[in-house]
């Protein structure tokens, strides 16, 4: 089989060398007889505008500055934006320097070069992104980059703290739900990292993160564009003007003091919906940790609280102790919960609030829902009094990044519900959802297996 292979190969190899053959002697025939081999230097000039022309069409409204310089020791050629914002075209021309002076330290051969272009993008009448590429070729290792700059006419843009930070909450959420590469990234490193850029475009920021800051290096540069939509409020005037409010996404403000009301036991199919009316008068939302045998009492209530945008989780089936339970009931406990989850809400939970906030190694183990506790006991079981549970909520102090814990059982809750919930608003509180809390407070990933509970919260807040 190999030899006839070799065999067919060889024979097809032979018949095409005599044409190769043939076609160089052309080609060397020609370019003797008209002495105009190009000179290297027109073949890199044709290298490097066949690599800008893949950037010209993205470069809105730039004229550019081109510049080519061969050199048997590594060539350059830069594409460079000429932008009238006097600090923003200092701070791109000082880059673009830069770039070169280190290749120039370094290059030695021919086959040394430096290519650097940019793409350019109007977010608004007065402000443009800019995002400069570089390819080099140096000593046989290629390598790429990308750096952002952005500007207004007055130059280099000022992005404030409260923009900035609304960005990465989206960013990391929006690259985390990546099918491509979400699983890759170090979740730690994500929460940490300084080491991104952020580019103003005509749909939203990007925020870029360089190949090896918080995924392999494999997994390439990371890159989220967070749409205009859910940073709004925040956003730059000439920019905001440009982009309809989306009434049908909850905004967090996250200049405000955020809270989250938190209610377990239920479904009830009075208190629930009576705690539910406060909350929709106010525009607002809690969490209701429900008990997966309860449930069926009151379906109604539990699928209104997801309508109305509340979150909703489990509490266990029977409301079971799970440190002490057998890992074998943990299981129970949990499938049970997930199922009438699904009949009611047609999905399963995401959360656990195990009840009696008891945790140990066997639940952490062996459950994929997110471990919720509270920050603020309320006691309301305990004394079913309206004032005292208003009071313990008003005499907290400072409430921002609180979980409060309440039950859907009484209704001396449901009253105070009906004065804490303006009291709250009063005092600049936005109530919230647990996971709007911990995405926009502690701008946190949740991890499984991990308790986030009152020493969670003294740690953190
Ligand atoms: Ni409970």
């Amino acid at each position: 089989m190999n030899k006839i292979l070799f065999w067919e190969m060889s024979d097809i190899n032979a018949r095409f060398l005599k044409i190769l053959s043939g076609l160089c002697a052309a080609v060397i025939v020609l370019s003797s007889l008209s002495a105009c081999a190009p000179k290297p230097e027109s073949v890199f000039k044709a290298e490097a505008d066949q690599w800008f022309s893949d950037y010209e069409g993205a470069q809105a409204a730039l004229k550019s500055e081109k510049i080519y310089e061969y050199n048997e020791k590594g060539s350059v050629a830069v594409s460079k934006p000429k932008v009238s914002a006097v600090d923003a075209d200092t701070a791109i021309s000082e880059y673009y320097d830069t770039l070169k002076n280190e290749f120039r330290l370094r290059a030695q051969t021919e086959q040394d070069k430096l290519l650097v272009s940019y793409k350019s993008y109007k977010a608004s009448d007065d402000i443009t992104g800019v995002e400069i590429l570089y390819s080099q070729m140096l000593g046989g290792v290629q390598s790429s980059a990308v750096r952002t700059f952005n500007f207004d006419k007055n130059g280099l843009l000022q992005i404030d703290d409260v923009l900035q930070r609304l960005t990465m909450i989206n960013a990391k959420e929006i690259l985390l739900a990546n099918e491509q590469y979400g699983t890759a990234i170090d979740k730690e490193k994500l929460n940490e990292s300084r080491d991104y850029q952020l580019l103003f475009t005509e749909s939203g920021i990007s925020v870029i993160y360089a190949g090896g800051t918080v995924a392999p290096e494999s997994a390439g540069e990371l890159r989220a564009d967070v749409p205009y939509v859910r940073v709004r409020y925040a956003l730059p005037e000439s920019i905001k003007q440009n982009v309809p409010e989306d009434n049908s996404v909850r905004t967090v403000d996250i200049t405000k003091k955020l809270v989250a009301l938190t209610f377990d036991d239920g479904p009830n199919r009075k208190y629930t919906n009576e705690i539910l009316d406060t909350l929709e008068a106010y525009d607002s939302v809690a969490t209701f940790f429900e008990v997966g045998n309860v449930i069926p009492n009151a379906p109604e209530a539990m699928k209104r609280a997801a309508e109305l945008g509340c979150e909703i989780g489990s509490h266990s089936y029977t409301h079971k102790n799970l440190q002490t339970a057998s890992v074998e009931r943990i299981k129970e406990e949990i499938e049970k919960t997930d199922a009438k989850f699904e009949e009611v809400l047609g999905c399963k939970p995401t959360m656990l609030r195990p009840p009696y906030g008891a945790v140990g190694s066997k639940l952490r183990e062996n459950c994929d829902e997110y471990l919720i506790g509270w920050s603020v006991d309320t006691e309301d079981w305990k004394y079913r009094d309206k004032d005292k549970v208003v009071a313990s909520v008003k005499n907290e102090g400072d409430l921002d990044g609180d979980v409060i814990l309440m039950h859907s059982l009484y209704e001396s809750t449901a009253d105070a519900v009906k004065e804490l919930v303006p009291w709250l608003i009063e005092n600049g509180y936005q109530l919230v959802t647990v996971s709007e809390l911990m995405k926009y407070r502690y701008e946190t990933e949740l991890e499984t297996g991990k308790y986030y509970s009152g020493s969670w919260f003294d740690s953190n807040k």
